[in-house]
C-alpha cells in the first residue's frame, strides 16, 4: 500500500494563498484534525514555480513540503503541464492545440495544449526534471502525479495542427507499410476517397473527413498512442533524479483516451470520480455508474487503485449540483475503498475566492473553518479509514465475473451510421453490469486483449468489433468451462471496421448465424417470454438461425418474426454460449443473469439475495483473508437476511443469521 496507508486527502494548492501565510499555516492544523494524511501538490502551478522562462521558484514548495512532513502529511507532486502560463502560450503559441476544424485555441483554460509540439515537450521536461531534481527524493514525496486529466478539456481530447497531422501519417505508415494496405483495410474506394499520397490522409473534421470510419478509428487509437507518448516524455523527464512511482488522473467513462492501453505507462492507476449522488432519489444508478467505474480502473493493472479526487460535497459544474446528504460522504468513500481504492482523495481541500471553481464542495470553506458539517464527515471519514487501513492492506478484489468493456469498440460501435444514431455503450454496459451489482458479484472489466482466464462468467454486450484474437480467446474460454453471455450486434466488423463475411465469427461456438437486425420505432412492440415471464423486446432486434443443437429459451411473440429465437444457449466443450438477440429491459436482465450466476455456482460473499440498493463487493489478501464490505444505497434502513455468521471487522459486533445497514450506511465485515 503506497504510502503505508489508505491516503486521505486531496489536490491542495497553495500557490493561491501565497501571500496569505497564516491561511497556510491554519492549513496544516485543519489537515491534521481532518486526519488529512496525504495531498498533491502542484497541479496547476506552473506559473508559480517558472513565474518567467527559465527561472524556477521552488523555494515556497519546498517551504510547504517541508512543513507538511513534520506533520508527518505525505505529498503527491504534480507536474504542472495541466495549464499553461502565459508567458509560454505568448511566446510559442505553437504549444496551444488546433481544434478539428482547423482552428487554433487561444490562451486560456486549461488542458489545451498540442501534446506533439516540440517546444511543449521541452519546456515540461525542462521544469519537471527540475522538480524531480528538486523534491524527487525527498522523504514524504511519494508518487508523481503526470499532468492532470488528460485530454480533458475538448470532445475528441486531441490536437489537429500540422505537427500532429504529420505525426499522424507517420503512424499510419508505421502501421499500414502501403498505402495500398491502408486503402484495402479502409474500403476507401467508397466515393472514391482511395489515397494516392500519405499527404492526403488528415485527421477528421466536421468540415472533411468524417467518414472514412477506419480511418475515425485511426485517428482516435493515433491519439492515444500520442498521449502516452506525451506521458513517457514526461515520465523520463521525473525519474531523471528520483525512482518514485507515476500516475496521471484518469476520468470518469472517458472516451477520448483508451486507458486500456495507457495502463503499462504508469505504476499507479488513479481516477477521478464525481457522482451525480440525489439526481433522483433512487441511487442505485448512480451507484452502478461509479461502481463500474471503480472496477474498470482496479481491471486496468488488477491492482489496487487510488481514488485522486471526489467531492466532499457537491461539484459546481453541474445544472444543478446538490451537496452530499447525511451518509453519502462515508458511503461513496466506503464505495471506493470496496472496488479496490487505496485512497480517498479531494478535489479539493480549501476553495479558493475567485474565478471558476470558487464554488465546487472543498474541505474548508470560504467561512467557519473546521465547524461545518463537510469539514466533521471529512474528519470522522478519516478517521475510519486509518483505522481500518491494516486491514486494507494487501488486499484486492478478484471477482469470478467478467466484462469485456474496449474503448476501440466503443469508438467504432457509437460512430457506425445504423442501426439505429443512438446506441449508447455505456449505456448498455450499465444495463447488464447492474444485474451484477444488484447480486452482489463484483465483476472485472476486461479489454478485448486481456485473458479471460480465471473467470466463470464473462458477459460481451454489445460487442460489435472482434479485435485479433478475440474470438479465439472466447473460444477456448467457452471450451474450459466458462459461460459467455453476448448479444444483438456483437462480432460484426474486424479492428478496421470492416465487416466479416460468410459467417460470425463465433458462430461454432454460439451456435448461430446473424442475419437481419431491426430497430423498430415504437409502434412496432415486441415481446419474449423467459422463464415464467413475458418481457418487451427493445429497440434493438436482431433475427439470428440457431443451429440445430442450440437450445432456444425465448422466441419473438408477436408479428412477421414470431417464433423466431431471442434468447439462445450453445453448450460448446465444457461450457455454454448464451445470446440476447434483442435489446432486453433491466428486470430480463436480472432473472436471466441470475440464473447464469447460479449455473455457474458464483455467489455474492454473503451467500444469500439481497434488497434493491444493497450490493456486497469484497477484497482478499493473499492470506485468503477477505474482507467484505456491504452498501446500503437506500436513504432508509435494510435488513438484509439469511447472511449466516459475520463479524464486524471494525468493532466487537458479529452478527448472526441477518445485517441491519441503516441508511446510506456501510458495513466492512469478516467471517
Ligand atoms: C476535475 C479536475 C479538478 C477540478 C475538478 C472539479 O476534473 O481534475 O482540477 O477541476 O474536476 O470537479
Amino acid at each position: 500500500m503506497l504510502g503505508g496507508q489508505i491516503l486521505h486527502g486531496g489536490d491542495y494548492n497553495p500557490d493561491q494563498w501565497l501571500d496569505c501565510p497564516e491561511v497556510l499555516e491554519e492549513d496544516v492544523r485543519l489537515m491534521k484534525e481532518a486526519n488529512v494524511n496525504c495531498v498533491s501538490l502542484g497541479i496547476f502551478a506552473w506559473a508559480a514555480l517558472e513565474p518567467e522562462e527559465g527561472r524556477y521558484e521552488f523555494d515556497w514548495l519546498e517551504k510547504i513540503i517541508d512543513r507538511l512532513g513534520e506533520e508527518g502529511i505525505q505529498v503527491v507532486l504534480a507536474t504542472p503541464s495541466g495549464a499553461m502560463p502565459h508567458w509560454l502560450t505568448q511566446k510559442y503559441p505553437e504549444t496551444m492545440q488546433v481544434q478539428a476544424d482547423g482552428k487554433r485555441n487561444l490562451p486560456g483554460k486549461r488542458h489545451n495544449f498540442c501534446y506533439t509540439s516540440p517546444v511543449m515537450r521541452e519546456k515540461i521536461y525542462q521544469i519537471d526534471s527540475a522538480l524531480s531534481e528538486r523534491f524527487g527524493r525527498k522523504e514524504n514525496v511519494i508518487l508523481w502525479h503526470l499532468s492532470n486529466e488528460l485530454g480533458g478539456n475538448f470532445a475528441d481530447s486531441s490536437c489537429h495542427c500540422e505537427l500532429c497531422q504529420e505525426a499522424f501519417r507517420n503512424w499510419l505508415k508505421e502501421k499500414y507499410g502501403t498505402l495500398d494496405n491502408l486503402n484495402r483495410a479502409y474500403w476507401s474506394t467508397f466515393w472514391s476517397h482511395t489515397y494516392t499520397d500519405w499527404s492526403q490522409l488528415h485527421s477528421p473534421a466536421p468540415h472533411g473527413e468524417t467518414t472514412m470510419t477506419a480511418l475515425t478509428l485511426d485517428w482516435k487509437r493515433f491519439v492515444t498512442y500520442q498521449m502516452s507518448d506525451f506521458v513517457r516524455t514526461e515520465t523520463a523527464a521525473v525519474r531523471t533524479h528520483s525512482d518514485l512511482p507515476v500516475t496521471t488522473n484518469f476520468m470518469y467513462f472517458f472516451k477520448g483516451l483508451d486507458y486500456g492501453k495507457m495502463r503499462d505507462d504508469l505504476d499507479i492507476i488513479s481516477w477521478d470520480n464525481y457522482p451525480f449522488w440525489h439526481k433522483t432519489k433512487d441511487e442505485v444508478p448512480v451507484a452502478v455508474r461509479a461502481a463500474a467505474n471503480h472496477n474498470i480502473m482496479r481491471s486496468l493493472k488488477k491492482q489496487p487503485f487510488l481514488l485522486m479526487e471526489s467531492t466532499p460535497s457537491a461539484v459546481s459544474w453541474r445544472e444543478f449540483n446538490p451537496i452530499k446528504r447525511p451518509g453519502m460522504h462515508m458511503l461513496s468513500s466506503m464505495q471506493a475503498i470496496a472496488h479496490g481504492s487505496d485512497s480517498v482523495q479531494y478535489f479539493q481541500w480549501r476553495k479558493g475566492r475567485g474565478a471558476y471553481e470558487k464554488f465546487h464542495g472543498a474541505v474548508v470553506d470560504h467561512k467557519n473553518g473546521s465547524n461545518t458539517r463537510t469539514f466533521r464527515q471529512v474528519t470522522e471519514l478519516g478517521e475510519r479509514l486509518r483505522n481500518i487501513s491494516g486491514l486494507v492492506d494487501g488486499t484486492v478484489n478478484r471477482p469470478k465475473a467478467a466484462m469485456i468493456f474496449d474503448w476501440e469498440n466503443w469508438w467504432a460501435l457509437e460512430d457506425a451510421s445504423g442501426p439505429r444514431l443512438d446506441i449508447s455503450y455505456i449505456d448498455c454496459i450499465l444495463d447488464h453490469y447492474q444485474a451484477f451489482w444488484e447480486a452482489g458479484i463484483d465483476t472485472d472489466f476486461l479489454n478485448m486483449d486481456d485473458s479471460l482466464e480465471g473467470y466463470a462468467v464473462v458477459a460481451a454486450p454489445l460487442n460489435y468489433m472482434y479485435k485479433p484474437g478475440y474470438a479465439e480467446k472466447v473460444r477456448r474460454f467457452v471450451e474450459g468451462g466458462g459461460i459467455y453471455v453476448t448479444t444483438y450486434f456483437s462480432g460484426i466488423v474486424d479492428d478496421t471496421d470492416l465487416c466479416f463475411t460468410g459467417h460470425h465469427p463465433l458462430a461454432d461456438v454460439l451456435g448461430l448465424e446473424q442475419e437481419e437486425i431491426d430497430a423498430p420505432s415504437g409502434d412496432f412492440p415486441n415481446a419474449f417470454r423467459y422463464g415464467e415471464k413475458e418481457y418487451p423486446a427493445g429497440s434493438l432486434r436482431e433475427l439470428i438461425h440457431a443451429s440445430e443443437e442450440t437450445k432456444v429459451h425465448s422466441v419473438y411473440e408477436e408479428d412477421y418474426v414470431k417464433g423466431e429465437p431471442v434468447v439462445t444457449e450453445h453448450r460448446y466443450g465444457k461450457g455454454a454460449a448464451w445470446y440476447i438477440a434483442a435489446e432486453p429491459d433491466m428486470e430480463f436482465l436480472r432473472s436471466f443473469y441470475g440464473d447464469r450466476l447460479k449455473e455457474a455456482g458464483v455467489q455474492n460473499a454473503l451467500g444469500t439475495d439481497l434488497p434493491y440498493g444493497v450490493t456486497v463487493a469484497e477484497r482478499m489478501g493473499s492470506d485468503g483473508r477477505s474482507l467484505v464490505f456491504v452498501m446500503n444505497f437506500r436513504n432508509e434502513a435494510v435488513t438484509v437476511r439469511g447472511t449466516g455468521k459475520w463479524a464486524d471487522a471494525e468493532s466487537e459486533k458479529t452478527y448472526d443469521g441477518s445485517l441491519m445497514l441503516g441508511a446510506f450506511e456501510c458495513l466492512v465485515l469478516r467471517k
